[in-house]
């Protein structure tokens, strides 16, 4: 069976882009590939999270996983800072990551100006501030300044991959570049070390995963730090408001006119959750400029809350059994240990170490 690793940071809770983008996808993988799914809390440090929230937002992320129908049984699930031989990795790899190639990545720029415009209050990105950021850069070592750890980034993310030796990486476009950087350091491993030890890992689209849901807020798709999210533990009641506030327009003025954004989202967003002919009743609607939006938009709401409330239900049922997470997260990090300590006493020996 091939091996599948992915991770997500916890950085909240899931919502339904999570699900159409990734989860559903590994609920397939669950049954046909050697899974191991994690949640990446070292690399949430990248952000400074308040130490008591760092176990939290993982165990958040667990549950959901679990709620949306993760088997512990068949995919291995664990917490990234669960598995320390990843940091032994992670150490080989930056011994041979160039700081050059790691300052030259998108992400890292786009974090570092992120960083740097929040700090001035400024939400939007303005372009030419590339001096700026390498001030900051090179600024002393404290929460303001770039980190080390953010520059590795992609080490420690290469790390993740080939500790279990995976071959497929299931993850969103986003990701393309750290998935470059984690082929090139696992060639780099194989090829300093003159081994075959490390698979090069692929990017992985599996069935309908990689789905775009889109936000509410008229453009762009659903993201937690877009404001636009709905749940998969939000109410009912969440549900509608967020839905009925869902940015739209007073309607077609000609027969067959072409969705503007907005309103094609929320199409999409039918499309996703509800039935077939629930689609073609308002898009028929639209088509003959007699669609009422609040009506859409009711159905829509009562369609999403159909899609969420049993893994509403189970999320709060798990919610209330802290034991049976930690449980499943014992076990998990086992599993993850056990895989991790192969691979890295094969490492050990090529490095040069008993
Ligand atoms: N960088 C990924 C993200 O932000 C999370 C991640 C960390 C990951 N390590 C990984 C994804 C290993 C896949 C494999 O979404």
């Amino acid at each position: 069976m091939e091996t599948v690793v992915s991770g997500i940071r916890p950085t909240g809770n899931l919502h339904l882009g999570n699900y159409f983008g990734a989860v559903r996808s590994f609920l397939e993988m669950q049954d046909s590939y050697n899974c191991f799914f994690f949640i990446a809390d070292w690399h949430s440090l990248t952000t400074h999270p308040k130490p008591v929230d760092i176990h939290q937002s993982a165990l958040t992320i667990l549950t959901e996983y679990l709620a949306c129908g993760l088997d512990p049984e068949k995919a291995t699930c664990y917490l990234q800072s669960d598995v320390p031989e990843i940091l032994e990795l992670y150490l080989y790899l930056n011994m041979n990551a160039g700081i050059g190639e790691l300052m030259r990545t998108a992400s890292f720029k786009e974090k570092v100006r992120k960083q740097f415009s929040m700090e001035r209050g400024v939400t939007t990105e303005t372009e030419g501030e590339d001096t700026e950021v390498e001030g900051k850069i090179f600024n002393e070592g404290n929460k303001q300044s770039v980190s080390a750890g953010l520059l590795t980034y992609p080490t420690l993310m290469a790390s993740d991959i080939i500790i279990h030796r995976a071959m497929k990486v299931p993850v969103g476009k986003d990701q393309e570049q750290n998935m470059e950087m984690a082929r090139r350091y696992a060639r780099r491993f194989n090829n300093t070390y003159d081994t075959d030890l490390f698979p090069i890992p692929q990017s992985f689209h599996f069935g309908q995963s990689g789905l775009k849901v889109p936000g509410l807020d008229g453009s762009g798709k659903m993201g937690k730090s877009e404001g636009n999210a709905i749940y998969l533990k939000d109410d009912a009641k969440t549900i509608k408001k967020k839905v009925m506030k869902a940015v739209s327009d007073s309607g077609p003025t000609q027969m067959n006119s072409v969705k503007p954004e907005p309103i094609a989202n929320l199409f999409k967003m039918m499309e996703i959750v509800s039935a077939k002919d629930t689609y073609a009743f308002f898009d028929e609607k639209y088509n003959k400029c007699e669609i009422r939006y609040g009506d859409m938009k009711k159905q829509l709401a009562e369609d999403i809350n159909i899609f969420c409330s049993p893994i509403r239900e189970r999320i709060n049922d798990l919610s209330a059994q802290p034991e049976y997470l930690e449980k499943v997260a014992r076990r998990g990090a086992e599993k993850a240990r056990e895989s991790a300590a192969k691979t890295l006493k094969e490492v050990r020996k090529v490095v040069g170490f008993r």
